[in-house]
């Protein structure tokens, strides 16, 4: 792997209607090598759906996933209080409903546990704004659909846009700064994308792949 790019796999296109079934997926992401599950969690205000709260963090830790949890909530605070007693491995969050202070405390306080922190940016966010705070994240979460559902469209002008000026911050000032992509990505987007992401996360494309080790074989040969 050139750049040690990596694929998660997004449960919110898991089928949750039963334990047994949720656990096959697990499963058969295991033996396909897809070692990170995204995680994503949704208050219904923040974005127009609800998605999981602390009930599958168990579940993956004790199938060895690292667990990357998603954010897209109003009070990203209070969610982060509750999340930080269970076993995961890094946060993202998006700072668009909070101060910048907050924002930059709450980084303090996801790093302090001992886990990654970082930012999730809506398409239309002026990501400018958070240079200093990115500065000090382990992580970034570029959004390249409107956050809120899976299965959605790739908006390719402005995540490019946003893509290439995120590369540019870690560049220059946040060398280890991991970038994720999240929303849409499919083999079309990896081809167009992949100079600047580290972390490919998919959703929909990648869950109904007959065997999704194919997709992680072809971030690793581009
Ligand atoms: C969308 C979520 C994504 C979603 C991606 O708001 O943050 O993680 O699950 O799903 P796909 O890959 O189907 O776009
Ligand atoms: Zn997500």
């Amino acid at each position: 792997m050139a750049k040690n790019q990596k694929l998660e796999v997004s449960i919110l296109a898991f089928d949750t209607s039963s334990e047994n079934i949720f656990n096959k997926q697990l499963e058969k992401m295991q033996k396909n090598e897809i070692e990170i599950v995204h995680y994503d969690v949704m208050d219904g205000v923040f974005v127009p759906n609800r998605a999981y709260g602390i009930e599958y963090l168990s579940t993956l830790y004790l199938y060895g996933f690292d667990t990357h949890v998603h954010f897209m909530v109003t009070n990203p605070w209070k969610w982060t209080k509750e999340f930080l007693h269970y076993p995961l491995n890094a946060i993202t969050f998006h700072p668009e409903p909070i101060s910048k202070l907050q924002t930059r405390l709450l980084i303090r306080k996801i790093q302090k546990s001992g886990k990654k922190a970082g930012l999730a940016f809506r398409p239309q966010t002026d990501i400018n704004q958070y240079k200093n705070i990115l500065k000090k994240a382990d992580i970034v979460t570029i959004m390249g659909v409107n956050p809120g559902f899976g299965g959605q469209k790739f908006m390719e002008e402005i995540t490019l846009k946003n893509l290439k000026l995120i590369k540019t911050i870690k560049d220059e000032l946040n060398p280890s700064l991991i970038i994720q992509l999240d929303g849409g990505v499919n083999y079309d987007v990896i081809k167009l994308t992949h100079k600047y992401v580290d972390n490919f996360i998919s959703g929909s494309f990648l869950v109904k792949q007959p065997e999704p080790i194919k997709v992680k074989e072809f971030i690793e040969q581009i």
